[in-house]
């Protein structure tokens, strides 16, 4: 049985469409081809290795960001080589954001491309990186520098896994859902806010399929992120990114990251006047009720930060943009935001 709404979202792209559905994992296992190859990680294999086994070959990636390498990515195309894996294929990415973009950047490039579906395991996999079609992997120089858009042929979300997750993992990937309430949907802040929110909340299938529906509205309109729409979901990844890059891979998740730079970018958006007075103090109590850091000592080290910013392909020509609020809910994309007031913004979080 489905363990949430049956309720799905097609979204189209440049080739054609897919469906996000919303069913059991063990449903969409079993509607798979049997000509398929998955890719996941030593965690979730745990919960469905015997499932996955007895469907088709699985290989396991270590855990976490260090794993989106250039490396992991030649042993994949080598163990799809050596199975014997052709151009009919279809590789399925069952994990977190790591696996799905990995396993994606493999799909679509093994044989100049073969059919990809994505089961996300984590909540920032659910309502972000599985759909969108970005994939990729992280270059000792900068996250997410050699990549591809490359739309699933599918992707199955079921909520119920969220709970077999430890808790800062769900924690982690609450800060891209308030990153939608905070850009596109103030209406999210009431049931994110409310007593008792948590993993095993009733509406959390609901919330994770609205945000899903933004994610969707706003890659139909700008897939290739070149007409300054897709953009706005960078809110808190200019910054954050620079954070978990000099922090150090694994030294932070990824949604602490974001947060932090949600906050700083919140700020930003405030000294140039462009944001609401008190909208930083705003976002950053909602980041923190919920459990997610809201500063790091990093930030001290603005011109490290600086320059890992410009290293990032975000900034386009040398200039930094930045997605800035105007209000909670609402956001716009600016481009050459000075590199004082950054740095000052930085100096104040
Ligand atoms: N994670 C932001 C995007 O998919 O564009």
């Amino acid at each position: 049985m489905p363990s949430d709404s049956m309720k799905s979202i097609q979204i189209s792209h440049r080739y054609g469409s897919y469906e996000v559905r919303f069913e059991s994992i063990d449903s969409a296992i079993e509607r798979l081809p049997s000509d398929l190859r998955i890719i996941t990680d030593t965690n979730v294999v745990q919960h469905f290795g015997p499932l996955l086994e007895a469907k088709a070959p699985v290989v396991m990636i270590d855990p976490g960001e260090q794993s989106k390498s250039l490396k992991s990515y030649g042993s994949l195309l080598s163990w799809l080589a050596k199975t014997k894996a052709s151009r009919k294929t279809m590789i399925c990415a069952l994990g977190g954001g790591v696996v799905g973009d990995l396993a994606g950047f493999v799909a679509a490039t093994y044989m100049r491309g073969v059919p990809f579906y994505q089961i996300p395991t984590s909540l920032l996999a659910q309502v972000d990186s599985s759909v969108g079609g970005k994939v990729g992997v992280d270059l000792v120089e900068g996250k997410n520098l050699a990549g591809a858009f490359y739309p699933p042929s599918g992707v199955s979300i079921d909520v119920a896994v969220l709970r077999t997750l430890p808790v800062n993992q769900f924690v982690n990937g609450m800060a891209e859902v308030w990153k939608y309430a905070f850009i596109m949907d103030a209406g999210l802040t009431e049931p994110l806010a409310a007593e008792g929110w948590g993993v095993e909340h009733p509406a959390l299938g609901e919330v994770v399929r609205r945000c899903i529906a933004l994610k969707a509205e706003v890659v139909q309109g700008d897939e290739f992120e070149t007409l300054g729409l897709r953009a706005i979901l960078n809110f808190g990844h200019t910054v954050g990114h620079a954070v978990e890059y000099a922090v150090g891979y694994g030294n932070i998740l990824h949604g602490e990251a974001i947060s932090i730079g949600m906050v700083v970018e919140a700020k930003l958006g405030e000294m140039l006047g462009m944001t609401r007075k008190g909208v930083t103090q705003e976002v950053s109590q909602y980041l923190a009720n919920q459990g997610l850091p809201t500063t790091h000592s990093i930030l001290k080290s603005e011109r490290a930060l600086l320059s890992a910013m410009y290293g990032d392909k975000k900034a386009a020509g040398g200039n930094l943009a930045f997605s800035l609020l105007s209000d909670i809910g609402r956001c716009k994309l600016v481009e050459s935001v000075p590199e004082a007031t950054v740095l000052a913004a930085m100096r104040e979080s």
